[in-house]
């Protein structure tokens, strides 16, 4: 035996010399779910460790993510009941619990880069990311665009410095572009939700923002997992539109489709490591099933193997605190 690949793995020094891809906290977003009051720390019954916090709160798991090494956040608004509409107004009210959280965010602390999520589900009476048609419950493509482009400029004003379009509207990342660049934004970035699932993997996500549709699903605008070569022609239209970052969601079912994106396009690609997956590595971590440090660790590794510049992930804080180790 003249080859011998063990050889390559005889010690840590070795291992170190050849190892390919690299995780740091640098690539790590970590979503952050925001609510009314002060002094509120409501635990997510299916995302264990995931918390919805009031501004205070919010500001101080910022700080200590960002001194962390983690310097991007994602913003998501549990809404009330209350303020919810067919028509989702409320996502362009410049006085919303997301705009009042990113403002204080800003002030707070200014280095920490904000991303704010595009899309009316949190905000719409009828939990969709677009606007439904009362009559026939279709999901309407074009009156959404506008509703949609006039909530980014509200996030960029209120202080976001990426917005992320997560309804998967046909268009959408143009109509964006086109409204912040008007508004005087050309600096706030698009992260384009552009291969984005129909997906069970939502379910604790929607439990944290009681954000589910009250009707339907959303597979006439989220795509089928059966498809792959479909993100592809999804990709070159968000290239196409103005797109800065194209983003795989979920992410460890998909990683197929990162690395076909990663080939396919020069853009920086992105990875949601979702609420559903986050969920099943928590259970399984609380039944003393698996070890949760050394499982976050290789599920976050295998999305930069896979290709991924950045990965969106709630277990961002965890992942900082043991890289730093
Ligand atoms: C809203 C949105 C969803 C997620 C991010 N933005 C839910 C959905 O599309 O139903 C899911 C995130 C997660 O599961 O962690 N459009």
């Amino acid at each position: 035996m003249n080859i011998r690949p063990r050889r390559n793995r005889k010690n840590e020094v070795i291992r170190s010399l050849v190892r390919e891809n690299y995780l740091g906290p640098e690539h790590l977003i970590a979503p952050l779910f925001v609510i009314e009051g002060s002094n509120q720390k409501v635990a997510i019954k299916s995302m264990p460790d995931c918390f919805r916090l009031s501004v205070d709160h919010l500001i101080k798991e910022a700080q200590e993510l960002f001194d962390l090494g983690v310097r991007t956040i994602a913003l998501f608004p549990a809404v009330e009941e209350k303020l919810k509409t067919p028509d989702a107004r409320e996502a362009y009210n410049p006085e919303n619990i997301n705009h009042r959280a990113m403002r204080a965010l800003k002030e707070a602390l200014p280095e920490m880069m904000i991303m704010g999520d595009i899309a009316l589900d949190p905000y719409s009476s009828d939990g969709h990311d677009g606007i439904v048609d009362p009559k026939t419950g279709e999901i309407l493509n074009d009156p959404s665009l506008e509703v949609l482009a006039k909530m980014a400029v509200a996030q960029a004003r209120a202080g976001a410095d990426i917005v992320g379009p997560s309804d998967m509207m046909d268009g959408r990342v143009a109509v964006i572009r086109r409204a912040l660049d008007e508004a005087g934004f050309s600096n706030v970035l698009i992260m384009s939700y552009t291969a984005k699932y129909a997906s069970a993997f939502y379910g604790p996500f929607r439990d944290a923002l009681d954000s589910a549709p009250k009707k339907g699903d959303k597979k006439t605008y989220q795509m089928d997992y059966a498809n792959a070569r479909e993100a592809l022609r999804e990709a070159e239209l968000d290239e196409a539109e103005g797109a800065d970052i194209l983003m795989v969601k979920p992410g460890l079912p998909y990683l197929d489709v990162i690395l076909r994106l990663k080939e396919h396009s020069t853009l920086p690609i992105a990875a949601y490591n979702v609420s559903g997956e986050y969920a099943m590595v928590k259970a399984a971590a609380q039944n003393g099933w698996m070890d949760e440090k050394k499982t976050v660790i290789e599920i976050l590794t295998s999305f930069r193997r896979a290709g991924a510049d950045i990965i969106l992930t709630y277990h961002a804080k965890l992942a900082a605190q043991l890289l730093r180790k």
